[in-house]
């Protein structure tokens, strides 16, 4: 019997309705190097997916081009019917190599590639399918279109939206209900805050995309290093904690393709900082975030 578990980090529903664990899993990290191909390790990588459950968790993020198609078929292969859990996946970038993303956000591009994840993952409905970037050569109300167009037809039940201002969620919100934000988020990296604030006044899910950093604030010696000396965990595990207490609906997705990482990161649910703990690093991440941008 596993004593791992996510449940401690609460509840979020999504769009309303599907009830998740907050502390989530992100798939992107499961397939060859530069997010293109098969997994240097593939045992491990099925492992590490069917672990996923096991211990709590019932929200993994993926994507089409994670791979590209590679992540979402993994997924499939250890887990699908997918009894209780969330697969939201994402549509919108295309892959031409590796560590390359080029958006492509034409509304027949969108809905092939949505039902080309229903083909992948092996499901009748997507739960929750976000557009993973807004292509600036095509007007926006087009590719939100797209989005109400796959709700209207039952593909998706519910829809996000990712690395997105407060201006495009108010536009998005005037074609179809926004469920969920992804944008990149952490103790160190701050830059989303107005949007952070914007979607807990909403009801929106937030999904902070690496989630685990911690920057220079890591340092031995450091703020971060002696808190978490004092709960007897890793630097990336507070700095999680701190992300989780952040807001009620933070969703955060840590990710990896391996069991021993997985089971870290989601240990990070039992961890409680303090208040005085929680405004401390705040106020240091926001300091080393403002020294970067
Ligand atoms: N919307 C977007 O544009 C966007 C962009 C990027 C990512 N995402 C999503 O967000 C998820 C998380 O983002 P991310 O992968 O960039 O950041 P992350 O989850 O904060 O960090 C992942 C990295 O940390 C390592 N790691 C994970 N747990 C660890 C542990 N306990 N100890 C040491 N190293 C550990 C992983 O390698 P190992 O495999 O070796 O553990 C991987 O290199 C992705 O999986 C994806 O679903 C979305």
């Amino acid at each position: 019997m596993s004593t791992v578990s996510a449940a401690k980090s609460g509840t979020f529903k999504i769009g309303g309705d599907i009830g998740v664990t907050r502390l989530g899993f992100g798939a992107m990290r499961i397939t060859g190097p530069g997010i293109w191909g098969e997994p240097q390790d593939r045992a491990e990588v099925l492992r590490t997916l069917r672990r996923v459950p096991e211990i709590g968790v019932n929200f993994i993020d993926t994507a089409d081009s994670y791979g590209p198609d590679v992540s979402e078929q993994l997924i499939r292969e250890a887990l699908a019917p997918y009894k209780g859990l969330l697969i939201a996946t994402k549509g919108g970038l295309t892959r031409t190599g590796p560590n390359v993303w080029a958006p492509v956000g034409r509304p027949e591009y969108l809905i092939q590639q949505a039902h080309k994840s229903l083909r992948n993952l092996g499901v009748k409905q997507i739960g929750l399918w976000q557009l993973h970037r807004i292509d600036p050569k095509v007007p926006r109300d087009e590719q939100f279109g797209a989005i109400k167009q796959l709700l209207n037809d039952g593909v998706i039940a519910h829809a996000g939206l990712s690395e997105v201002s407060v201006a495009d969620i108010e536009a998005a919100s005037k074609v179809f209900k926004v469920a969920t934000v992804q944008n990149r988020y952490n103790l160190v990296d701050r830059g989303s805050e107005a949007v952070l604030d914007y979607c807990e006044t909403h009801g929106i899910g937030f999904i902070p995309w690496y989630p685990l950093a911690a920057g220079n604030l890591a340092k031995p010696g450091s703020l971060l290093d002696t808190i978490a000396k004092k709960h007897k965990a890793a630097p990336s595990q507070i700095a999680l904690a701190w992300v989780l207490k952040r807001s009620k609906v933070m969703l955060p997705i840590p990710g990896t393709s391996k069991v021993k990482h997985l089971e870290e990161n989601v240990a990070a649910a039992d961890i409680v900082l303090t208040d005085d703990e929680f405004a401390a690093l705040d106020r240091e991440g926001k300091a080393a975030a403002a020294k970067v941008a």
